[in-house]
């Protein structure tokens, strides 16, 4: 079974959504352990509810401290995949380097427009018609890496923001496990910044 980490910084809802998927068997992983660099967050409540074990990265005692502190977790339990499920740090370049393509970002836009912390209130501000989800594999830089999937969502004249944050993260929790089932599969193909999923399809 592929085994995976979730890290977390908020409500963790992206990290439930997965933890359901593995335990009804759509998306075959396990979920080794649910990592924050907040320990109040709500997402490692949930997951200790949910059984997980959890793990708090020391943050506190600078950026070299955390990652070597995850590094350590991910070799002993032999972590394949790391997925970024609203994890609002940006990782060190040596250990995205570490782990090149094997760490996964979900991102409440179509990027490359809105990157950032606040992407669905800034298009929403900015007046875009159609937005979306995308998910994609972290480098160095803030949401840029190759993009793996993307979902549209359209802003309605009568959208609000929170009706718009509803529909985003609606579309986050069907197309975020739909994305990793195809990459733990080993079917995406890398063609420069484009990855690509081998037929047949
Ligand atoms: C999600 O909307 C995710 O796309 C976003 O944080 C939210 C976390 O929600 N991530 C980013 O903005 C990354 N730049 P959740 O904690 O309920 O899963």
């Amino acid at each position: 079974m592929t085994k995976m980490a979730i890290l977390v910084s908020g409500r963790g809802t992206n990290m439930v959504a997965l933890a359901q998927r593995c335990f009804s068997g759509d998306l075959k992983a396990d979920i080794s352990f649910v990592a924050s660099d907040k320990k109040d967050a709500l997402g490692i409540k949930k997951a200790r509810e949910m059984g997980f074990e959890t793990i708090i990265l020391p943050y506190n005692e600078g950026m070299a401290r955390a990652e070597e502190h995850l590094n350590e977790k991910i070799l002993s339990q032999s972590v394949e995949w790391i997925v970024l499920a609203g994890f609002m740090r940006i990782l060190s370049s040596d250990f995205v380097g570490k782990y090149r393509d094997k760490i996964v970002n979900i991102h409440p836009s179509l990027l490359p427009a809105f990157p950032g912390t606040s992407a669905i209130k800034d298009s929403f501000e900015y007046g875009v018609k159609v937005t979306g989800v995308t998910v994609h594999l972290v480098d160095e830089l803030m949401d840029h890496g190759p993009i793996l999937s993307q979902r549209e969502v359209r802003v309605e004249d009568s959208d609000t923001l929170e009706s718009l944050e509803e529909k985003i993260h609606e579309a986050e929790h069907d197309l975020y496990w739909r994305t990793l089932k195809e990459l733990f599969s080993g079917r995406y193909r890398k063609k420069g910044r484009r990855m690509i999923i081998e037929g047949p399809y």
